[in-house]
């Protein structure tokens, strides 16, 4: 009597790891009595069948064990519930995301570690340059330079998250074409994003994937993202978006885009308000770049009073340490 079938047979509706264990101690124990017993009655050739049989088993049970999708849901600190924020899309975490050419395909990118550098001046008070290098993906937000800021910012940019009102500067900037391998992910209003012609922000997306296609590509969220974007703020704030006259902001689509393609986060730069205690950090500009001479602490509690048609990088960030709970993000200079 053939011992291996017979124990395939009996392991087909136990669970794997009883099945993998089953095989383990069954074919010991066939190889400790059976096998000898045929190799003296010369029947030994019905050995390897069986063990082609228990390798094609364990093939087929490896192929049908569901490809987890990319973030391990588990935080530092996960408490029970459903995980902040909501996925968009539970087996598909980066869809909606779609290439602005046709005939290109949608962003597929998983990364270990990212760095998300923000576009704060808090940034020239320290020298992370070289550890935002050594991330896998490096995200950056909107015109932030890199030249001239290398030893602050780094070199490195994996995905720049771009929006409607800074694709045309964007667009100016000559030496995008250097980046070979970018990935540009930009957001707008639906009316600004319409395909046929009379979406303004669609127009020159597709002029800047088109010029730059053998090096960059350029992506834009769906329809269905921007609402989903608009739900997530309701969701975690408790006010509907448009209603309590919020724009959101470019940091918001970035941290939603990393918790869906990364394992682990490090935001570098991101004030969450309480450093504004620190008298030096009161004169910080909001950028590290350009012109304008906001100072952040200022801007962020400005932001928060404003009516209309205002940001509310705060009220963002209250979420973001919440989503903090559920996703492996720490929160660098400053830390909280
Ligand atoms: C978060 O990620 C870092 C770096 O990948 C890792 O060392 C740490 O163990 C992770 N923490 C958790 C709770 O997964
Ligand atoms: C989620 O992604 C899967 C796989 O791409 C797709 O078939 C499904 O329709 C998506 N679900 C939603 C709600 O978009
Ligand atoms: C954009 O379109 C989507 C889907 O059609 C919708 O859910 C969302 O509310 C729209 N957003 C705005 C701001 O109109
Ligand atoms: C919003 O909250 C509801 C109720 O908790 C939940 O079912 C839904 O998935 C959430 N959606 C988003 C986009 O956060």
């Amino acid at each position: 009597m053939d011992l291996c079938p017979l124990l395939l047979h009996f392991t087909n509706h136990k669970t794997r790891s009883q099945f993998l264990i089953g095989l383990l101690l069954g074919c010991t124990l066939y190889m400790l009595v059976a096998f000898p017993v045929y190799l003296y009655l010369g029947e030994h050739q019905t050995q390897p069948l069986c063990q082609a049989e228990l390798i094609k088993r364990l093939q087929a049970e490896q192929t049908e064990v569901p490809t987890p999708i990319s973030n391990p849901t588990a935080g530092p600190t996960r408490p029970p519930g459903p995980v902040h924020p909501a996925p968009f899309n539970v087996t598909n975490p980066l869809s909606g995301y779609v290439n602005v050419l046709k005939d290109r395909e949608p962003l597929k990118l998983h990364c270990s570690v990212c760095a998300l550098v923000s576009n704060s001046a808090q940034l020239l008070h320290h020298e992370a340059g070289t550890e935002i290098d050594k991330a896998d993906c490096v995200i950056r937000m909107n015109d932030a330079p890199v030249f001239g800021f290398e030893k602050h910012v780094g070199t490195r940019t994996t995905v720049r998250v771009v929006s409607h009102s800074s694709v045309p500067s964007i667009k100016k900037v000559r030496y995008i074409s250097k980046y070979s391998g970018l990935k540009v992910v930009a957001w707008g209003p639906n009316h600004t994003m319409r395909t046929d012609g009379k979406g303004g922000t669609y127009n020159l997306l597709s002029e800047l994937a088109e010029e730059n296609s053998k090096v960059i590509e350029v992506y834009m969220l769906t329809q269905q993202r921007m609402g989903y974007a608009d739900k997530v703020f309701e969701n975690e704030t408790g006010k509907p978006r448009k209603t309590s006259g919020t724009w959101l902001s470019t940091d918001w689509f970035s941290m939603i885009l990393a918790t869906e393609m990364c394992d682990h986060i490090k935001v570098y730069g991101m004030s969450n308000g309480n450093n504004c205690k620190n008298p030096e950090d009161k004169s910080v500009r909001l950028h590290y770049y350009g012109g304008n001479a906001q100072k952040e602490c200022d801007e962020l509690k400005n932001m928060e009073k404003r009516k209309k048609g205002s940001l509310r990088l705060l009220t963002e960030r209250k979420a973001f340490q919440l989503w903090a709970q559920y996703h492996n993000i720490s929160f660098n200079f400053p830390i909280w």
